[in-house]
């Protein structure tokens, strides 16, 4: 572990200060109301699928997403992959049982291995250095595709995947799609000199990941060379889990020393002590962008749980951002022995959510979400309906189920809609 860690130490960084500093900018814009946050990815990446067609694939979606919000709210979306890095994950339990055999948790990639054999189960420190390549590659990829056309407004129809477009979500996306194109048309018609726009060529997309093990994200800590403050420079935002928020704990304290855009998860057990004193010690300057507070308190949590802390932190004036994540409270096993998520619920949090901020006169600043652009079968329910024996179909998840592309569509629509209202 200290050899690779240090080795690590010794490797550039893989984002830099001033792009980390544009990113607490564009959250501070959430925070002010002049923006919303769209955060989603994988719950967990593997080392398996590292290649060119999964990561476009992944982002392909979140623009998908991006664009509809966007356009239907009239204010710019901040696009935060959870990706290149997103790959430990904390566990309840340090065993599981799998086929009758009690193993070691599987931890994410850069930990174990997923496969139910006790050797895969050992920790293998090498796999930082594995980790930490991958999302250089794929951080690589996300700036080629993201400033060099694939990002392109002119080419918004070609987000739509397939499997999508056949669904009625799809078919609502294309007429989005074209109102766009429409709307470049009559600029261009106007005068603009619309292939002069960079803006309308390409996008801002950061990343992100929780920052689980702290070994990992020191050795990729470095002190800013202009400013002389500490940046995390394993990703532009990194967030605290929820099972790791302790105020006195090492992971709080990792973050309070970073410079970085911080995120904390929020369960239904947070106490309004807890979090502003969470407040104070991570966001001691009330710095808009600074803060991310991600509430995951479960759709029939949602309303009772979080205004007290909606208000609680308006009143202590914390320019905090606010977002919700619908997925982490609404997990259950199925009858068929599926972890799974109803899209029902998802959808119920968040208009929970928006509810709850409409009540304290705070902003609903935008989603957390899991999801991949695969046309699995993870979480139940949604348009194109699936049903609790179909889950084995296509369940691909290492670890949380996630939305399909569908889904992920039709969850961009709906937080359209409550933020139009
Ligand atoms: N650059 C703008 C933005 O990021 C417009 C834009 C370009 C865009 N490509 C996009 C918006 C893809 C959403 C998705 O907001
Ligand atoms: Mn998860």
């Amino acid at each position: 572990m200290e050899r690779v860690l240090k080795e690590i130490s010794g490797l550039p960084p893989l984002v830099f200060p001033p792009e980390i500093r544009d990113l607490t900018s564009a959250l501070g814009l959430v925070a002010q109301r002049r923006a919303v946050l769209l955060q989603a990815g994988d719950c967990a990446e593997s080392f398996a699928s590292h290649g060119a067609d999964s990561v476009r694939e992944r982002l392909r979606v979140i623009l998908q997403m991006a664009v509809v919000l966007t356009y239907s709210s009239g204010l710019p979306a901040v696009k935060i992959g959870r990706i290149a890095g997103q790959f430990a994950k904390p566990r309840s339990s340090p065993t599981e049982v799998v086929d009758g055999r009690e193993l070691p948790s599987f931890r994410g990639d850069l930990v174990n291995g997923v496969e139910a054999t006790p050797e895969a189960r050992l920790a293998d420190p090498d796999r930082l250095l594995r980790a930490y390549h991958q999302s250089a590659s794929t951080l690589n990829l996300l700036r080629a595709l993201t400033g060099g056309g694939f990002a392109d407004l002119a080419g918004v129809h070609s987000w739509n995947q397939d499997f999508v477009r056949s669904s009625p979500q799809g078919a609502r996306y294309e007429r989005l799609a074209e109102e766009i194109d429409r709307a470049l048309r009559f600029m261009k018609a106007c005068g603009v000199d619309t292939r002069s726009q960079r803006v309308l060529h390409e996008t801002d997309f950061w990343v992100s990941h929780e920052a689980l093990v702290l070994g990992y994200e020191q050795a990729l800590t470095r002190v800013d060379s202009l400013t002389g403050d500490w940046y995390d420079t394993s990703a532009h935002m990194v967030w605290i889990g929820e099972r790791t928020r302790d105020l006195g704990g090492a992971h709080v304290e990792f973050a309070a020393g970073i410079c970085n855009p911080i995120g904390c998860k929020l369960g239904p057990s947070a106490t309004v002590e807890e979090v502003v004193a969470l407040c104070d010690r991570l966001d001691p300057e009330r710095k808009p962008g600074r803060l991310t507070l991600i509430a995951r308190m479960g759709a029939d949590q949602v309303t009772r749980a979080l205004p007290p802390l909606l208000r609680a932190v308006r009143d202590e004036g914390h320019p905090v951002v606010w977002a919700c994540d619908p997925m982490h409270g609404n997990t259950f096993t199925s009858t068929t022995g599926r972890k799974t998520r109803r899209f029902d619920d998802i959808l119920r949090e968040i208009a929970g959510f928006f509810e709850a901020h409409d009540a304290s006169g705070t902003w609903a600043g935008g989603v957390h979400v899991e999801l991949t652009s695969d046309d699995v079968t993870e979480c139940l329910g949604g348009g194109h309906e699936i049903l609790e024996a179909a889950l084995d179909d296509r369940y691909e998840t290492m670890c949380d189920p996630r939305l399909n592309g569908r889904q992920s569509l039709d969850l961009a629509f709906s937080v359209a809609e409550l933020l139009r209202r």
